[in-house]
């Protein structure tokens, strides 16, 4: 009998025809699995189709809890942002998917793993990596990378083999979502000079559309992790979820970025992220109140090197746990509550507390109360100016 294969399927065209293709082109037994970390709208369809299409086998999970607790919460702590603007969800959901799969192919005694991804993109890269560094007996096929088939095609080929091809106009964008955000590329967003049209956006509206008034919300964090909002305790799913509808009827997260791939690309990708937007913002906040100067400056030196390592698939390194380690006992204090303010596309901190709270009235006020000691300042001014009045007496006048 044919060995077999576990391809990761998400239910649409390329990851459909790659089912055919790899039985024919391969002679191996496809078994697909589809994960569920937000993307997919109904588990059970998806699964009939991939056995409609011809797997002999199709394993469906719902992955949303174990992403959000593991994936994007750690992320969160670690405010890792890609060059500052891309809150990594895709590169975020690529380490579970790959460890799912690899699960999979060990239960069913499969021997290949398959993946619908191109040759262009850093999703490839995160994937055979991912496998390498957890099964390297495993072998990878990436249909896609090797086919050459346009996208004509490839839906040529879907109609001579009856796979079924979406009758709906075709999105002209390549889309890839998940809970913690939505990517849009392609189209007329190749080219840098055009705004992004309306119809690139599905999780928020355009600032003419949202609500006249602004909405408040407040946020609790529980060592660095989001518990509750407005007070009341919400399950992680639950409450990612609730703060992407609210920030997303707001306008709140749309980014819009030139983006330097891992495989040397510079790419045009467009996100919507309400809900990391909104949280990512509201921890910073937090953090600022409860970290000292010092552990907040090297902990954003470490957020720019997390956001890489994740970005260019190395989750499954020493080197992101002995971070992890790092980032997790940084949070050891990060616990209080944000209250963000969300109006035509904006998310403003307006007001924060935490018990460990560093920010001391009685230091920082010019009212009453204050303690102080203000005899000690022109002394410290003495010590810190001693450098500064030396290099003037030694070497001449003041420095231009
Ligand atoms: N550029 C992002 C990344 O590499 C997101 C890619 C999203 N994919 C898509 N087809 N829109 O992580």
């Amino acid at each position: 009998m044919a060995d077999k294969l576990v391809l990761a399927y998400s239910g649409g065209l390329d990851t459909s025809v790659a089912i055919r293709w790899l039985a024919q082109k391969y002679d191996l037994r496809v078994i697909t699995l589809t994960v569920d970390i937000g993307n997919v709208p109904d588990l059970e369809a998806t699964r009939q189709k991939a056995l409609k299409v011809g797997a002999i086998k199709a394993l469906v999970v719902d992955a949303k809890e174990t992403f959000v607790k593991s994936y994007v919460f750690p992320a969160l702590q670690a405010d890792a942002v890609y060059e500052g603007q891309y809150p990594l969800s895709t590169a975020l959901g690529r380490p579970l998917i790959v460890r799912l799969l690899v699960e999979a192919a060990r239960n069913e005694k499969a021997k290949v793993i398959a993946h619908g991804c191109t040759a262009k993109g850093n999703d490839q890269v995160r994937i055979d990596v991912g496998v390498a560094a957890l099964a390297p007996e495993l072998k990878i096929i990436a249909p896609a990378r090797e086919w050459k088939m346009t996208r004509e095609q490839t839906i040529r080929y879907a109609q001579a083999h009856h796979i079924p091809v979406p009758v709906t106009k075709a999105s002209p964008y390549s889309i890839d979502e998940n809970l913690w955000g939505r990517g849009i590329e392609c189209g007329v967003l190749e080219d840098t000079w055009n705004e992004p049209p309306e119809d690139a956006f599905l999780w928020t509206r355009p600032p003419e559309k949202t609500p006249a008034r602004p909405a408040h919300l407040e946020i609790d964090f529980e060592k660095g992790i989001p518990v509750g909002l407005n007070g009341r305790k919400v399950e992680p799913v639950t409450l990612v979820q609730k703060v992407h509808e609210l920030a997303g009827r707001h306008g709140v997260g749309r980014i819009d970025h030139v983006e330097n791939r891992l495989v040397g690309i510079k790419s045009r990708e467009v996100y919507e992220a309400p809900a990391a937007v909104v949280l990512l913002k509201a921890h910073q906040a937090l953090e600022d109140l409860v970290l000292t100067k010092d552990q907040l400056r090297f902990k954003a030196k470490v957020a720019v090197e997390y956001a890489d390592l994740v970005y260019n698939g190395l989750w499954f390194t020493g080197m992101r746990q002995d971070m992890a380690a790092y980032v997790e006992s940084t949070q050891r204090y990060v616990t209080g509550t944000i209250r963000v303010r969300l109006f035509k596309g904006n998310c403003q901190v307006v007001a924060r507390k935490s018990p460990y709270s560093l920010y001391t009235y009685s230091l920082a006020t010019y009212d009453k109360g204050d303690v102080f000691d203000h005899s000690a300042s022109p002394g410290f001014i003495h010590i810190w100016g001693l450098p500064v009045r030396t290099q003037a007496r030694v070497q001449r006048g003041p420095v231009e």
